[in-house]
């Protein structure tokens, strides 16, 4: 069978999974690794034996590649997956897809025009537990969903990157929100602000409403001296609640709490063989660009609640 040839746009501490796990996946060939950081591309192209670069534009021009992985730092996400797109490459984008939604929606057109597949990195959507929440919400096994909470929280990241709590953590959430419901909400409230440096947003409290009045939750924050990752999902006969970490979950109901016992996965394995998978069988993955861009448009929204101190309504 022939391998699908990918390389990966950015090779710090998560591009470099990205790299590791097109290396292990059987139905991908690593052809080369970019990173505007020679050295830093030169040590992982070595260790994978593959080409360096640290000019996508002399990347790209390399026909075997046929989809490429941007995990740049996120206010650059943008410029290199339309660069991408542009040479004629499939592409997964890193979140939070782009710096403002109008960016984020010249990507999907780029990526239409083309005839290319484009899908966004949230990773949660690959996780057993979560998807089994879509499930039971889907199907009413908890009866009707009332409301979500998210609770993101850690201490501050060893490394300061170029945004803030909101689009780097929070989106992950308003993601996850929009998924298990499917639908978008119609209004968000916001209250956020920055403790430890003024530069960015370091903690975040986002609350969502949806038209038949369900509401979510979304608590993040860079102050937490631990972490945590939890789901909760409140249905009207039924909660579940999801660990992201251990990939734990809970289904408690009146009559009985159980706790499904579902297949531990890596969820960075799901997401890139599911991508793959896409552009060998032609078809759609299950992120679509023009999910990136509501979680941004959301993520934006929820931003300037914040500065106006009073709830956006959303379209
Ligand atoms: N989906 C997830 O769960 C998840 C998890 C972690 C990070 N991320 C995302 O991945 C991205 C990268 O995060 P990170 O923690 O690896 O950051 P990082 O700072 O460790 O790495 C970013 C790398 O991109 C390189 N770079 C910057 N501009 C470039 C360009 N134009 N061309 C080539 N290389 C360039 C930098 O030199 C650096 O090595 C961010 O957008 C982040 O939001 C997503």
């Amino acid at each position: 069978m022939k391998k699908l040839g990918v390389a990966v746009i950015g090779t710090g501490q998560w591009g470099k999974n990205h790299a590791r796990v097109y290396k292990e996946l059987p139905s991908t060939e690593l052809i080369a690794v970019c990173d505007v950081n020679a050295e830093r591309a030169k040590a992982m192209a070595t260790q994978y034996g593959v080409k360096a670069y640290s000019d996508s534009t002399q990347m790209l021009k390399d026909k075997q590649i046929e989809a490429v992985n941007v995990c740049t730092w996120s206010t650059i996400l943008a410029k290199e997956a339309k660069k991408a797109l542009n040479a004629g490459k499939h592409v997964l984008v890193e979140k939070p897809m782009a710096t403002t939604p109008q960016q984020a929606k010249k990507l999907v057109q780029t990526a239409q025009e083309n005839g290319l597949y484009l899908t966004v990195g949230f990773l949660m959507r690959f996780i057993p537990g979560l998807q089994l929440i879509r499930q039971y919400v889907e199907t009413k096994k908890i009866g009707e969903l009332v409301c979500a909470t998210a609770k993101r929280v850690s201490q501050w990241p060893e490394r300061i990157g170029d945004v803030g709590v909101v689009k780097d953590t929070a989106i992950h959430d308003i993601d996850v929100m929009r998924f298990i419901s499917k639908q978008d909400p119609v209004s968000v409230y916001a209250k956020m602000g920055s403790m430890r440096i003024k530069k960015f947003e370091d903690y975040a409290h986002i609350m969502l409403t949806y038209k038949n009045g369900e509401s979510a939750f979304i608590e993040s924050n860079w102050l937490t001296p631990y972490k945590t990752r939890m789901l909760t999902a409140t249905g009207s006969e039924a909660i579940m609640r999801l660990d992201y970490i251990t990939q734990d979950l809970w289904v408690e109901q009146k009559s009985e709490n159980v706790q499904p016992r579902l297949p531990f996965q890596e969820p960075l394995k799901a997401e890139l063989q599911h991508f793959v998978d896409c552009i060998v069988d032609k078809r759609e993955p299950i992120i679509t660009g023009q999910d990136g861009v509501k979680a941004l448009e959301i993520a934006t929204a929820a931003m300037q609640s914040s500065a106006k101190n009073r709830a956006i309504q959303l379209k």
